[in-house]
């Protein structure tokens, strides 16, 4: 029988408990689920928009609604971990109102532009913030076994690498999408980028292109290419057109590794039909002698 692949990230000994800011989708359909299925304890939320968090409290059992920004500093928990969960533009202000020396996990984008980016982390910086950017796909359980896969060399030497998503996208989801330059690399295929610089490291470079769509003229773009460069040896691709009308039999949404041992073809099942979504599958296929087995 083969082992077991590693699904699993450890967990603190001592869960710290945490006071989030922003009442939005994400803190509602992931962030507090997650945090209640792993014994976490939520302390207090603000959002500028109080109703919202009185929402996500009743519904949740959050204890405190905190009526400003100040507020929920003042009353945090001395070992809190703050978690941020604001639109990219909101998210300097909110770091910079946190007591020096504090934990948070900042959402992506990591800033809308470079500077943006070089302030948040400058600020960070002086502020003696124990910071984190909030890139959960690399610890996904089906990328903790893909990750397994490599470290154990049963795929042997990785020589492609695809992220392939064409799904439909319900952005009008997202109100504040309109006010940004860019969108879609930023908002949602980071997230790729990441999880793929987590099992093959930082490229050499990367070209990418964006491109909008005539449905979604309030909108930046909405497709992405983006081509990693890890040399002569290596094609690593991500790719997402969230623009796509044939309906779910054609949708596709994964991400395929292939070494010279074995293929991992994992299905994202997140984005096909979203938000409902499909499950995600992992196929692994283990050549021998460069056939299949
Ligand atoms: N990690 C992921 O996979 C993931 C997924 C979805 C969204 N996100 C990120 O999470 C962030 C929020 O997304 P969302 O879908 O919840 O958006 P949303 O529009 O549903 O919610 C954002 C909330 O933030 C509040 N807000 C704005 N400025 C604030 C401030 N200064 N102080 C307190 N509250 C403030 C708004 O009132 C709103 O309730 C975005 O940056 C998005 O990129 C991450």
């Amino acid at each position: 029988m083969r082992p077991a692949l590693q699904t699993t990230c450890p967990m603190p000994d001592r869960a710290r408990p945490i006071v989030i800011i922003g009442a939005g989708g994400i803190v509602r359909d992931a962030h507090l689920p997650a945090y209640r299925l792993a014994g976490f304890d939520v302390a207090g939320i603000f959002d500028l928009e109080p109703a919202k968090a009185q929402r996500l409290a009743a519904d949740f059992g959050i204890p405190e609604v905190f009526p400003s920004m100040a507020a929920a500093v003042d009353a945090a928990p001395v070992d809190v971990v703050y978690d941020v969960a604001v639109p990219g533009g909101a998210v300097l202000a909110v770091i910079d109102a946190l007591p020096d020396g504090a934990a948070v996990l900042i959402q992506k984008p990591l800033g809308r532009t470079l500077a943006e980016a070089r302030a948040i982390c400058t600020l960070c910086q002086c502020k003696n913030l124990t910071a984190a950017v909030n890139f959960q796909l690399r610890y996904a359980p089906p990328f903790l076994a893909l990750r397994d896969l490599l470290d154990s060399g049963r795929l042997g030497m990785v020589h492609d690498i695809q992220m392939q998503v064409i799904v439909l996208t319900p952005w009008n989801l997202w109100d504040f999408l309109a006010q940004e330059e860019r969108v879609e690399i930023l908002y949602h295929s980071i997230h790729y980028l990441d999880a793929i610089r987590a099992l093959a490291g930082d490229p050499d470079g990367v070209y990418a292109r964006v491109v909008g769509y005539p449905d979604y003229t309030g909108l930046a773009d909405v497709k992405s290419t983006t081509i990693l460069d890890y040399g002569s040896n290596l094609r690593a691709v991500v790719s997402a057109n969230h623009c796509h009308r044939g309906g779910l039999t054609h949708q596709e949404s994964y991400l395929r590794v292939e070494g010279d041992k074995g293929i991992v073809h994992l299905t994202l099942g997140l984005c096909l039909d979203y938000p409902r979504g499909q499950p995600d599958r992992f196929e692994v296929c283990l050549l021998a002698g460069g056939a299949e087995s």
